[in-house]
């Protein structure tokens, strides 16, 4: 019997609140206090078009979710997680915080997976990796090297469990933010998180997939919020505080909030940063 079928001393035992359950570059945890300033008190459908870790989503655990990113890898791990939280725990339960294990493991070809054991393999590479950082190489393998760490929590069946939860109920699509934007309807209100404007040449990270996030998606994202508020939709949108993203949202309300930066390869690029809030209405 797979481990984690019935087993009441993790179900429903800890009122704790669900929140990502991997760590993700730009991860808005930080910033959730000021992002719900922004929140209509009713919510009718929400939109994430760049869930990433969907630290919003978790916080406020919307009835009608609309959950997308171009990651193939994340969302199958979402949808997972969503439907068969119990094929992957068991499949998690099966790794160990080893460098050859790790490397084994990097290796394989996710497609060629099982389902569950595919979600599995992204979580553990995701908690033991450097920094949790997502990089693949131009063949589209994961590509970021054995983390250090003294005992990284991959299996971690509370939280699993408690996502599991928040996320029954939401439609969890695999699309780039123009796709999945076609869902939202008049009295929507959508949360969108792209990869930030690079504040320096070197300070860019924006390769998520493998597909680069560059100048020309940013113009798109910004007609594409544009053609949001006159369908009557509203949004909050978080980058960077550039000059040309500032005029770029030019007709729209702006905010500059300061959030502490986790997640920069060097030391000197922590501390806190100046970030964009645009928003209608
Ligand atoms: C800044 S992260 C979102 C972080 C998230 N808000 C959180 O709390 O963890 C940006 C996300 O956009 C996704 N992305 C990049 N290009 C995209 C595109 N064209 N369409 C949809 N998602 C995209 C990336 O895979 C990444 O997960």
């Amino acid at each position: 019997m797979p481990a984690y079928a019935l087993n009441p001393a993790i179900d429903g035992q800890e009122p704790r609140k669900a929140g990502p359950f991997v760590k993700w570059a730009g991860g808005k945890t930080s910033l959730l206090a000021e992002l719900h300033k922004h929140v209509p008190g009713r919510l009718r459908g929400y939109h994430e078009p760049f869930v990433g870790g969907g630290a919003l989503f978790f916080s406020l655990r919307p009835r009608r979710a609309f959950l997308a990113d171009s990651n193939g890898e994340l969302i199958h791990t979402y949808q997972q997680v969503r439907d068969q939280v119990c094929g992957v725990l068991d499949a998690l339960s099966l790794h160990v915080y080893e460098r050859s294990h790790f490397e084994r493991v990097r290796a394989l070809d996710p497609v060629e997976l099982p389902p569950s054991e595919r979600a599995a393999r992204f979580i553990y590479l995701n908690k033991t990796c450097f920094n949790g950082l997502w990089r693949v190489n131009r063949a589209g393998r994961f590509n970021v090297p054995f983390g250090r760490y003294k005992a990284p929590t991959f299996l971690d069946p509370g939280a699993l469990i408690r996502a599991s939860q928040a996320l029954k109920g939401a439609q969890i699509q695999h699309a780039p933010f123009e796709l999945s934007l076609q869902k939202a309807r008049p009295g929507d209100f959508v949360y969108l998180d792209p990869p930030y404007d690079p504040v320096s040449a070197t300070a860019s990270f924006t390769s998520y997939t493998q597909d680069s996030f560059g100048w020309e998606d940013q113009e798109r994202l910004a007609a594409a919020c544009a053609a949001l508020n006159r369908r009557g939709v509203r949004f909050l949108l978080s980058n960077s505080a550039t000059d040309r993203v500032r005029r770029l949202y030019r007709g729209f309300e702006q905010r500059i909030v300061h959030a502490p930066r986790h997640v920069s390869c060097k030391a000197d690029g922590r501390g806190r940063v100046d970030e964009l809030l645009v928003f209608n209405g």
